[in-house]
């Protein structure tokens, strides 16, 4: 084998398995979730339904996307160990795979009467001395919410979205009062999500055909949100010795990204006002339309998701915010 080759396999496997790859634990809802939703549920059936994982694996798998969702995208950036889902980990726990508590429809407080995140950690503290003190100050934490809270208080509760500004209080504070618990638990590398352009997701856009973000969306849910997140990161930066706290800037990324990728319309949308994408009619025919390239698109469903394309776009411009992390 010539020299260069040699080198090539070696370069591989080097990538392939770092000495000991950092693990990764994911907390939060759908931008996390890697196959926790249980597939009987029918209030959330759709990351188990066609055309969910159209692209990859083929198959439904429990992720919302046409393939992989942030959680995975994120895990191959910053190249930490594989990761499973809490419910298919069957007990194995051995220290060489991460694990995604996050469920699609979580609230960081309650959302559509699931449990909430605080739910996941105690599922994580249950199992945290299975890990080792180092491969747990070694780790990544992914806490994802993708506005669940509000989407259940907006359109669930049907509550005015000009009074939503308390709940995005109660629910800052929650996250500080999750994320400290972490750091309790032996957990030191924090990446938290703001959330994306509230009015610009497909749930707010399809009102309007899919031509305009809805800026009360926008102005009411993601900007106190976030603007109490990146407070909320601040402070805990002093109180996390000797740990590292990052924000993930979805709301540019999202800004950034979404117009060279199709823009606003989504690639799998329900046939009527009835329907979403994954929905199903009479004699089981589907009652959505999918686009022919999933990934010429940046929105995958007519929910809030991401095509994989767009999730490496968007970590893409995620970049230089993730060194603390390494
Ligand atoms: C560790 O556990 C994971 C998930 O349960 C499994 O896929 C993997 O094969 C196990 N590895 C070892 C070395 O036991
Ligand atoms: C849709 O847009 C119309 C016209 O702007 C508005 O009256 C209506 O309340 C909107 N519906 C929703 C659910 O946002
Ligand atoms: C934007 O959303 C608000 C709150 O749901 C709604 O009242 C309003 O009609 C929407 N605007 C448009 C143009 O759809
Ligand atoms: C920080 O880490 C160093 C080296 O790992 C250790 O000696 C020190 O006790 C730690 N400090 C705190 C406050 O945890």
């Amino acid at each position: 084998m010539p020299l260069l080759a040699h080198l090539s396999v070696l370069l591989l496997c080097l990538v392939a398995h770092p000495a000991s790859a950092s693990l990764m634990f994911v907390f939060g809802s759908s931008y996390g979730d890697i196959g926790n939703v249980d597939p009987h549920d029918s209030w959330r059936p759709y990351p188990w339904t066609k055309p969910y994982g159209e692209t990859w694996p083929g198959v439904p798998n429990g992720r919302y996307s046409n393939g992989h969702v942030l959680s995975d995208v994120l895990g191959a950036a910053l190249q930490t160990a594989p990761s499973v889902s809490i419910t298919q980990l069957h007990g194995g726990i051995n220290g060489t795979v991460g694990i995604s508590f996050a469920v699609g429809g979580a609230g960081v407080l309650s959302a559509y009467g699931y449990p909430p995140i605080s739910a996941q950690i105690d599922q994580f503290q249950r199992i945290a001395s299975s890990f080792t003190p180092e491969q747990l100050a070694s780790a990544v934490v992914l806490y994802t919410t993708a506005g669940d809270d509000y989407f259940y208080y907006i359109n669930v509760q049907k509550s005015p979205i000009e009074t939503i500004y308390p709940l995005t209080v109660n629910v800052g504070k929650q996250i500080s009062v999750d994320l400290i618990r972490l750091y309790q638990l032996g957990l030191r590398k924090f990446a938290v999500t703001y959330l994306p352009p509230t009015g610009c997701l497909p749930i707010a856009t399809a009102n309007s055909s899919y031509s305009s973000c809805n800026q009360t969306w926008s102005a009411n849910v993601a900007e106190p949100h976030n603007a109490r997140v990146f407070r909320n990161v601040l402070g805990l930066r002093h109180y996390f010795h000797n740990g590292s706290i990052v924000n993930l800037d979805l709301y540019t990324a999202f800004t950034n990204v979404q117009s060279s990728l199709g823009g606003l319309r989504p690639c799998c949308v329900g046939k009527d006002a009835n329907s979403k994408c994954g929905s199903v009619g009479a004699g089981g025919t589907p009652a959505y339309t999918v686009c022919p390239n999933p990934n010429s698109k940046f929105f995958w469903d007519d929910l809030i998701h991401p095509t994989e394309a767009g999730w490496q776009a968007v970590v893409n411009q995620l970049q230089s915010a993730l060194g603390p992390l390494r």
